[in-house]
C-alpha cells in the first residue's frame, strides 16, 4: 500500500497478522471445495466384467456396464452428485451418418438405465456429440469436402439426445459445438414431456490439444479426419466469443453452462460467472488429468495437495462444480480431511 501509511520502522499492516493461526487462517478463507462440487466423468465399455486401462491416463479405466453400477455405488456413498457417462463404441457400430448415436439399446443408453435403477439419487449426464459414432471421428456429420454440416448434424443430436432422455438420463451435455443445438434439443425435449432434463451446454469448448487423452480414451482417436476441429471449436486466442457462445446458450434454453479446458482458461470461468450469473461449470480434461498425474509418478509434484489445489482454483474463478478425472479420489480426500 501507500508509503504515507508507514510511520516508524514498523509495518501498519501485517498481512501475515490474519495468517498466523489456523482459527483465523480458516475464518477468512473466500472459497472452499467440497464433495458438491465434483463430477466424475467415466468411461463405458461393452461387455461383462470388462475394464480396461487407458495408456495416456494411469488411474482411469473403462468399465463394463456391471462394474459401472458397483462403482457408480461408492460414488454414491461418498457423496459425488453426478457422473458424466462417455461410451467406447465399438469400430463395427461406426458409420458416416453416426446412427448408432440415437440407438436406444445403445450402451450409453443402456448404461443410463442401470445406473438409474441401481441409483435414483445419483445424478447422470449423457455427453450429446457424435464423435464416438463417426467413423471420422470429427464431432458432426460431412459433406464431400469434410466440413461438418451444421443442421444436418443438429437433426441427429436431437434425436440422440431424445434417446438419452427416453433412458432417463437426469441432463444432456451436448459437446458439439453446432450453431442453434441448444435451442433445438430444448424443444425436442419440450415436445417428448422431458420438462425436467436439464441441459449442461459445452458453451465455451475450445479447440484444444489437451483433448488427446480423452480420444485415446473412448477410441477416437487417430486420424480425425481432417486433422482438426478448429471450423467449429473455439479459438484459444478468444474470450470475448466464450462469452457471446454461453450468452447464445443460455438464450436457447440451457441450464448450465460450461467452459472447457478447464486450467488453461480460468480467466473464461471468471468472465462467464461474472457477466452472465448462471450455473457455470468448468471441466479439467484429460490432458490436465494425464499432466498432473505424470507429475505425480515421477515424483515431481505432492499428488494430495496438488490436486485439492488444482480444484480450489476452479471454485476461485468462480465455477460451480467441477468435471475432473480426479473427482472420486478429491470426495476421498476431503472425507478424510
Ligand atoms: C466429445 C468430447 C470431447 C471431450 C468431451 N466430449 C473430445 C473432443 O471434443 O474432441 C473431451 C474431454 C476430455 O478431454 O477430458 N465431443
Amino acid at each position: 500500500m501507500s508509503k504515507s501509511l508507514h510511520r516508524g520502522p514498523y509495518p501498519h499492516t501485517r498481512m501475515r497478522r490474519m495468517r498466523s493461526d489456523d482459527f483465523s487462517r480458516r475464518l477468512m478463507r473466500e472459497n472452499i471445495l467440497t464433495v458438491n462440487d465434483l463430477i466424475y466423468p467415466m468411461f463405458v465399455l461393452e461387455g461383462q466384467g470388462e475394464k480396461e486401462t487407458v495408456a495416456s491416463m494411469p488411474g482411469v479405466e473403462r468399465l463394463s456396464i456391471d462394474l459401472l453400477v458397483q462403482e457408480a455405488k461408492e460414488l454414491v456413498q461418498l457423496g459425488i452428485p453426478a457422473i458424466a457417462l462417455f461410451p467406447v463404441t465399438p469400430q463395427s457400430a461406426k458409420s458416416e451418418f453416426a446412427e448408432e448415436a440415437y440407438n436406444p439399446n445403445g450402451l450409453a443408453q443402456r448404461a443410463v438405465k442401470a445406473i438409474k435403477d441401481a441409483c435414483p439419487e445419483l445424478g447422470v449426464i449423457t455427453d450429446v456429440a457424435l464423435d464416438p459414432f463417426t467413423v471420422h471421428g470429427q464431432d458432426g456429420i460431412l459433406d464431400a469436402n469434410g466440413y461438418v454440416l451444421n443442421d444436418r448434424t443438429i437433426e441427429t443430436l436431437v434425436k440422440q439426445a431424445a434417446s438419452h432422455a427416453d433412458a432417463g438420463v437426469d441432463i444432456v451435455a451436448p459437446s458439439d459445438m453446432m450453431d442453434g443445438r441448444i435451442g433445438a434439443v430444448r424443444q425436442a425435449l419440450e415436445e417428448n414431456g422431458h420438462v425436467n432434463t436439464k441441459i449442461m451446454a459445452y458453451s465455451a469448448k475450445y479447440a484444444s490439444a489437451y483433448y488427446g487423452p480423452f480420444r485415446d480414451a473412448v477410441g477416437s482417436a487417430g486420424n480425425i479426419k481432417g486433422g482438426d476441429k478448429f471450423s467449429y471449436q473455439m479459438d484459444p486466442a478468444n474470450s470475448d466469443e466464450a462469452l457471446h457462445e454461453c450468452a447464445l446458450d443460455l438464450a436457447e434454453g440451457a441450464d448450465m453452462i460450461m467452459v472447457k479446458p478447464g486450467m488453461p482458461y480460468l480467466d473464461v470461468v471468471r468472465r462467464v460467472k461474472d457477466e452472465l450469473l448462471a450455473p457455470t461449470y468448468a471441466y479439467q480434461v484429460s490432458g490436465e488429468y494425464a499432466m498432473h498425474v505424470a507429475a505425480f509418478e515421477n515424483g515431481w509434484l505432492n499428488r494430495e495437495q496438488v490436486i485439492l489445489e488444482s480444484l480450489i482454483s476452479f471454485k476461485r474463478a468462480g465455477a460451480d462444480g467441477i468435471l475432473s478425472y480426479f473427482a472420486k479420489e478429491a470426495a476421498q480426500l476431503l472425507q478424510k480431511k
